[in-house]
């Protein structure tokens, strides 16, 4: 995969599912009664991983790549798996199942890649140990592979210490099994499409501010779910239709829920030109066609409660920030150090080596913008998201841009280089 700079980007685009939804959507259907069917599902590795995991846990599941069918069991229908579970480079599918497996009669062990080995387990071992559950980890402490054992579990309120969706899920998914009422207040909101959709499930979910709250031992249905376009993969052809000179991109079908829709308030705060079209709910989320143009970009500051909302674009922020006027500031983004890759590091070293003026602090990036960039090799550290967010760098630079491992953009947009340089000349 060579990258290099296109004259024009001009089309329209439909990007993938979203991949926060499509996990949901099979972990949810697995533990209600009877059909769920899926359309729009995210066929990346990260979600198939998903499907895997039920799979092992002794649901059928049928995918033929226009529609998923997830043949639910009810709460209580698991069976305990054959061998270890495998959640692939998916932190989504690591945390969620365990807080479904913490109220399961049986014990499971999950493993994963490389990546998923040194991320951190922890922030789900303690609430789901507070509830009752018990953990081994059987390498490094606090990390994959580890065993869960099941048990009666309690309901808890429990104060995140982090701006989670995974936390949060994790722990609302296992108040499912409890004796009582469970609670999770996060420091900011994060998002929150746990909560819509297993009320759509038929779960009593009540969210109120920062905090949700949920009711154990529910009667779950199987649900038709339409997932939409994923904002994390719009958020690449939203950035390189900004900067790109000669660009004008309808993006098709992305969902604009707010608590996801932090690139789209960061580009209008940049300067950025967009348009939102045909507005919709979809599922039980807000949907619409984005039109995004060429734009004069100017620095802006990315901190506080905007992170949650932008947590996995700030890779490609960090791009459009290089190609901006100005002096771009992202803080209070820890949480980037224990991503896929320690995103702070890693776009801190790809940057610098185009030839951007950036400095990596510990919660965050400064960044000079304006200055020319040029092609080299990427290192992705396996990392889908930065793969992507250099592809819009490198359609902007001089010379050409290649990557160590250009397939990792198959964890979550196996079509990603056709489509964005389908849109080119
Ligand atoms: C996700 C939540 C976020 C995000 C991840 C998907 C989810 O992680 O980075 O890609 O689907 O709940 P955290 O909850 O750890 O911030």
């Amino acid at each position: 995969m060579i990258i290099s700079r296109q004259k024009q980007l001009k089309g329209t685009i439909t990007v993938p599912g979203d991949k926060s939804i499509s996990h949901r959507s099979v972990m949810f259907g697995a533990i209600s009664n009877g059909l769920t069917e899926v359309t729009g599902f995210l066929q990346g590795a990260d979600c198939l991983s998903t499907i895997a995991c039920f799979q092992k846990l002794g649901i059928e599941i049928e995918n033929d790549n226009q529609k998923v069918k997830i043949y639910g069991k009810g709460l209580h229908g698991l069976q305990a798996p054959s061998g270890i579970l495998d959640a692939g480079n998916s932190g989504t599918t690591t945390r969620l199942i365990s807080g479904i497996l913490a109220g399961q009669p049986f014990e499971t062990t999950i493993t994963g890649d490389a990546s998923i080995q040194k991320r951190p387990m922890g922030r789900i071992m303690t609430p789901l140990s507070m509830m009752g559950a018990s953990f081994e980890s059987h390498a490094k402490e606090n990390c994959a592979p580890f065993t869960i054992h099941g048990g009666n579990l309690h309901g808890i309120h429990y104060d995140s210490p982090v701006a989670s969706a995974q936390v949060k899920s994790s722990i609302l998914l296992a108040g499912l099994y409890a004796d009582d009422i469970t609670s999770v207040t996060e420091p900011q909101l994060s998002r929150n499409h746990t909560e819509l959709m297993l009320r759509g499930f038929g779960a009593n979910v009540l969210s109120e501010g920062t905090t949700a709250t949920i009711h154990p031992e529910p009667e779950l249905f199987g649900q038709k779910i339409t997932v939409p376009g994923d904002i994390s993969s719009a958020a690449y052809f939203i950035a390189a239709g900004l900067i790109a000179p000669n660009a004008e991109i309808l993006i098709q079908n992305v969902g604009i829920n707010p608590t996801r829709d932090g690139i789209l308030k960061v580009a209008k705060a940049m300067g950025g030109k967009i348009t939102y079209l045909n507005e919709r709910i979809v599922s039980g989320e807000p949907v619409a066609d984005i039109l995004v143009e060429s734009s004069d970009l100017a620095a802006t500051e990315v901190s506080g409660d905007l992170i949650p909302t932008l947590i996995d674009e700030i890779p490609v922020i960090a791009v459009m920030a290089a190609f901006a006027k100005g002096t771009t500031i992202i803080k209070d983004a820890q949480e980037l150090k224990v991503k896929e890759s320690d995103r702070i590091a890693v776009v801190t070293d790809n940057l610098k080596a185009m030839g951007a003026d950036i400095t990596a602090t510990d919660d965050g990036m400064i960044i000079n913008g304006g200055r020319p960039l040029h092609g080299c090799q990427i290192q992705t550290h396996a990392d889908h998201r930065i793969a992507m967010a250099f592809t819009v760098a490198g359609i902007n630079a001089e010379g050409e841009t290649t990557f160590d491992d250009p397939n990792c953009v198959a964890i979550s947009y196996p079509t990603f280089y056709q489509d964005m340089l389908g849109l080119g000349k």
